[in-house]
């Protein structure tokens, strides 16, 4: 006789990949041939930007979000479509961000504006942005249209709010957590409500599937703003300091600030102001002393204890556990 397997458990990050390792090969060969356009220099840096990898994080949460939701996956092509269909939302505002922020590496690659140029940056991501409408369509569902439809206009007020507050030292908290709920975590609530959609599961546990998406989404930015200052290019596959470079102030800035004696919350200011990296050793030195990675990290924390507790409203299931392992994941990452 047969001995049964184990249960299994999901535990870490890796365990999810694994889990989702079925569906996401189906998601990587359709964002693969979704990409082919006759115009050369589309194919170059639409392969590069994805072929370069990326943690796939937000088709991940669609496709979890759809099976704890309890769509039935296994004979059914919807949530594959739309999980490829957000991955591209995802990836041309990367093409975007780019060009806004001058980054030169991402995902251990130079990008693709310093590459080609900013202008080619900007049309190949604006043809990623329309082949996922295509994509989009093609499911002829209208209440799927107007949510990414409302999200993508949402992350476009986003990164122009972003671009309002380069270079002002007196963006707060509020006015920092209203930047980022919009350029981040819509599109991670939008991936997880979709999911819920797809399965048609009653408002209540829709709306759930999008509050964790969001909180989710939170954190991630958050935990993103600090690895920006504490981790280093080779881990994290983007240059540290880019955020400061810019003129943008982040959490652990904007903390930093609060708490430190005038005379160094002064410099911190200037830093803003002017931009550049001369002092990102004082700075993450002064953002460490004030204690701001930690408080914003506490906030990430709180953030992912929400998202986690949405989940409360679904079923018991191996992909709302794994869903539940992702808010953890969310703030232990390195990269
Ligand atoms: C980067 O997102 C942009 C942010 C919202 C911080 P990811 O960290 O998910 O980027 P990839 O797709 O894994 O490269
Ligand atoms: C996230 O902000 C940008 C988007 C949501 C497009 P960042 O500027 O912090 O993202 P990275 O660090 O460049 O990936
Ligand atoms: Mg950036
Ligand atoms: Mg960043």
């Amino acid at each position: 006789m047969a001995i049964a397997p184990a249960p299994q458990s999901i535990t870490s990050f890796a365990d999810v990949q694994t889990y989702a390792a079925p569906a996401m090969a189906r998601v990587n060969a359709l964002i693969r041939s979704a990409l082919a356009s006759d115009v050369v220099l589309i194919n170059q840096i639409a392969e590069h930007i994805i072929g370069g990898g990326g943690k796939r994080l937000r088709p991940v949460l669609h496709l979890l979000a759809a099976r704890a939701a309890g769509y039935a996956d296994h004979d059914q092509q919807d949530h594959i479509q739309l999980a490829a269909v957000i991955e591209f939302i995802h990836t041309a505002t990367l093409l975007h961000d780019d060009v806004v922020d001058e980054s030169d590496l991402r995902r251990g690659r130079k990008t693709a504006n310093a590459l080609w140029g900013n202008a080619a940056s900007v049309l190949v991501g604006d043809f990623l942005y329309s082949r996922s409408f295509q994509l989009m369509v093609d499911l002829d569902r209208m209440r799927v249209m107007r949510i990414l439809a409302d999200t993508t206009n949402r992350i476009a007020e986003g990164e122009v709010l972003q671009l309002l507050n380069i270079h002002n030292p007196d963006v707060d908290e509020p006015a920092y957590l209203r930047v980022i709920e919009r350029k981040t975590a819509v599109l991670f609530a939008a991936a997880t409500r979709l999911g819920g959609v797809l399965a048609g599961v009653p408002a209540a546990q829709e709306n759930a599937l999008a509050d964790y998406g969001m909180h989710l989404g939170y954190a991630f930015q958050i935990a993103d703003d600090v690895l920006d200052y504490v981790s280093d290019a080779g881990t994290l596959g983007k240059n540290i300091g880019d955020d400061l470079a810019e003129g943008k102030a982040t959490l652990p800035l904007i903390y930093a600030i609060e708490r430190a004696p005038a005379d160094q919350a002064a410099s911190l200011r200037r830093a803003i102001e002017t931009g550049g990296l001369d002092s990102l050793d004082n700075i993450v030195s002064a953002i460490r002393d004030t204690g701001a990675i930690a408080r914003a990290r506490d906030l990430a924390q709180v953030h992912a204890d929400k998202a986690k507790a949405a989940l409360a409203l679904l079923p018991e299931s191996e992909a709302r556990d794994a869903l539940g392992v992702l808010a953890d994941y969310a703030l232990q990452r390195d990269h």
